[in-house]
């Protein structure tokens, strides 16, 4: 830019001298101006060449990483028929290290899962509950053990196959841009209007939604962003409702309901899961309180399983758990 100026500035002053001889006409100092511009100007557009060349192949690199990487979780060559049996869950001496982490995360997990009985996964923040349900969609694979949904070893299964057979609430409930009948109706399609009315009302979204201007075509933001937590969570659920699946996974899904609506939602999810196989993660000892089995996790290893009942008196985890949540009548009452 120095450079430019100061030649503009030479040619203006050598050229006014020269128009005032006489020498030269106005129109060709005018156009000497021009010539020396674009000249400069490429050698400009040169340099910032070089600066951005070695930007852009640091960005291609990138991309190419990306592209380039390949997925760790793939489907088998000859994948095994799995007749629809229910949806048995089952894990046999599970253990997980992330991939690059030195520790475990789950060590040695063992439990069944049975279609007509809900199982809750209790345990302190960081203990596992989430990557040990995570294992079941495959979204990653078990570093050693196994695990079997109707018998078979995930694996061995296709992945459209396995996650057809789950409805998966995130812990982070995921909404997408799209209406709210898009969302509810995002693992099929071809749900019908009475599907989704019904998905909701369980869900216990349908007064929210009837109070949304557009009902069930107002307009979600991406990610979720117009709506609040609570409101998140119910149309999640609402979503893995409206599949139908066999096995049905909520992780923390009822942490940011009111009590009262927790509650309902509880009371109307028991008779529609009746006969599939639930798995609940729950921080909240009444939600899980009436469970058929409650598999207690500290620190990546299952330390006790049996009801709430049992467990209150053969694990000191669990009593600390529910102590520290019931009031001393409800945990009189037990
Ligand atoms: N993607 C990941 N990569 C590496 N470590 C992880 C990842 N996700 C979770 N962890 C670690 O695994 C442990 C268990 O996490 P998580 O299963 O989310 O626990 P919980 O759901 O019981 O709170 C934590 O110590 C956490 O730091
Ligand atoms: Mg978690």
């Amino acid at each position: 830019m120095l450079i430019m100026n100061v030649t503009m500035v030479a040619v203006v002053w050598v050229g006014a001298h020269q128009i005032d001889m006489g020498k030269i006409q106005i129109g060709d100092m005018l156009a000497f101006m021009q010539y020396a511009m674009q000249a400069i100007m490429a050698f400009l557009m040169i340099s910032i060449i070089f600066i951005m060349v070695p930007r852009a192949s640091v960005s291609a690199e990138r991309v190419a990483d990306v592209l380039d990487s390949e997925p760790s979780v793939k489907d088998p060559a000859k994948p095994a028929q799995v007749p629809k049996l229910g949806g048995r869950v089952e894990f046999k001496n599970v253990s997980f290290v992330y991939q690059g982490a030195e520790d475990p995360v789950l060590q040695d997990v063992s439990f069944i899962a049975v279609p007509g009985e809900t199982t809750a996964i209790v345990g302190s923040t960081g203990s596992g509950k989430s990557t040990l349900i995570n294992l079941i969609p495959r979204f990653y694979d078990a570093t050693a053990g196994q695990l079997l949904v109707d018998g078979v070893d995930v694996r061995d299964m296709t992945q459209a196959d396995l996650r057809e057979r789950i409805g998966y609430v995130s812990q982070r409930a995921m909404l997408f841009s799209g209406t709210v009948r898009e969302n509810i109706t995002y693992g099929r399609p071809d749900a019908t209007d009475d599907d989704v009315a019904y998905a909701t009302e369980i869900a216990q979204a349908t007064d929210f939604v009837n109070n949304l201007s557009g009902k069930f075509e107002s307009p979600i933001a991406q990610a979720g962003a117009n709506v609040s937590g609570g409101q998140k969570q119910r149309l999640a659920i609402a979503r893995a409702l409206a599949k139908k699946p066999e096995i049905y996974i909520f992780d923390d899904s009822f942490s940011a309901l009111d009590f009262k609506t927790d509650a309902a939602l509880r009371h109307a999810l028991a008779s529609e899961t009746k006969g599939k196989t639930v798995l609940i993660v729950a921080q909240r000892i009444s939600t899980i309180m009436n469970a058929e089995k409650i598999v207690v996790l500290d620190a990546g290893k299952v330390v006790a399983q049996g009801t709430h009942h049992d467990l209150m008196q053969s694990s000191p985890v669990y009593h600390e758990i529910a102590s520290s949540q019931l009031s001393e009548k409800e945990l009189a009452e037990i």
